[in-house]
């Protein structure tokens, strides 16, 4: 059977790349398979040094935000991570299959330690929890952006591994990515990826953002000295990042847009993506601060996701456990 698992942290708001990237992609998928699971992913928010406060508060934001974007409750299972303490279970047993060599190669933790001093243990085994999380529900299809590709493959490495060792136990879990969408970029330095952790002001547009700082932000967006509007992500980064947006925006093809957009110049093209961004989330945003105050609400479809997702997780646990041999003692 088809069961859909993803995950998303929950720190800060979530920026244009994330939308596009993956929930825009989530919304669609619900109701296609076997009720499909949608993690906010806490426990691997503290990778990095982290404020309590804000997490917590940024675990509702991100409920919120889901739910604002189309997540339905009766078609998915919204749940916090750390709720079901078998994705901790699981991720010691596989790292405990894993070489640290195999880790060191991934290019997240390359990239996120490069500017630390000290480096958390948790940063470097941070992709063996992410495959637990979808190995822990059998998951088939994992909807995710392009930057995940290494993690997943990861997870199929597991898979692999563990199956060769114990028998058939885990599907091979295959990286459901929108090949159109390639990868939203920052709007300041169109050859990085839209991230939330870039520091840099205006590089991306949060779902919540109020039209006059979509507005700013998209005329500051990087482009080049071609006024003319074409689609050549690797000539052309900044006006096609735009083009690209605009055309996951609409459901349209970049080809599409560039026609629909001929005899525009920058100047002119940049108001117009201005207002289908806008048009598109201000009924996201509406909803988000309609449930920004309906914790009774939020905290209820949380606690409804963990009470469908324990009892999946259990099952994987117990076979796992008396695969490895820890059975008894209960
Ligand atoms: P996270 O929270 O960084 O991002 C959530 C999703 O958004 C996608 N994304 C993008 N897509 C296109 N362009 C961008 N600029 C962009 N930025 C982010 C990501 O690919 C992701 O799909 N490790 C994961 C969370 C996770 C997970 C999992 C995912 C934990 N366990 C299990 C799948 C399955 C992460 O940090 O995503």
């Amino acid at each position: 059977t088809k069961r859909i698992f993803s995950g998303i942290q929950p720190t800060g708001s979530i920026h244009l790349g994330n939308y596009l990237g993956a929930i825009k992609e989530w919304v669609k998928l619900q109701g296609e398979a076997e009720c499909p699971l949608w993690s906010i992913v806490d426990l691997h928010a503290i990778t990095l040094p982290h404020d309590h406060e804000e997490l917590r508060k940024n675990i509702y934001q991100m409920a919120a935000t889901l739910l604002a974007c189309g997540i339905d409750p009766q078609k998915s299972i919204i749940f916090q991570q750390s709720t079901v303490s078998r994705h901790t279970e699981l991720a010691w047993t596989l790292g405990c299959m894993l070489t640290m060599k195999k880790l060191a190669l991934l290019p997240q933790f390359k990239e996120k330690s490069e500017t630390l001093k000290n480096i958390p243990v948790g940063l470097y085994i941070y992709p063996v929890l992410q495959s637990a999380d979808i190995l822990l529900y059998k998951a088939t299809d994992v909807p995710v952006g392009k930057d995940q590709l290494q993690h997943l493959h990861l997870a199929q490495h597991l898979v692999h591994f563990f199956n060769g060792k114990y028998g058939d136990t885990f599907p091979v879990p295959n990286p459901l990515i929108n090949e159109s969408s390639g990868s939203v970029k920052s709007l300041k330095d169109p050859s990085k990826k839209m991230s939330k952790s870039d520091n840099e002001k205006k590089s991306l547009i949060r779902l919540i953002d109020e039209p006059e700082i979509i507005r700013k932000t998209i005329k500051k967006a990087v482009t080049d000295f071609t006024s003319e509007i074409t689609y050549e992500p690797s000539s052309r980064p900044g006006v096609s990042n735009l083009v690209l947006i605009h055309s996951q925006m609409l459901d349209k093809s970049p080809e599409v847009i560039c026609k629909e957009a001929q005899g525009l110049n920058t100047v002119q093209y940049k108001s117009l993506v201005t207002d289908v961004i806008i048009e598109k989330l201000t009924p996201i945003r509406q909803e988000y601060i309609r449930l920004m105050s309906a914790p009774d609400y939020v905290n209820s479809v949380l606690k409804n996701g963990s009470l469908r997702a324990l009892p999946l997780a259990d099952k994987c646990w117990l076979e796992v456990r008396e695969k490895v041999g820890f059975s008894g003692g209960i």
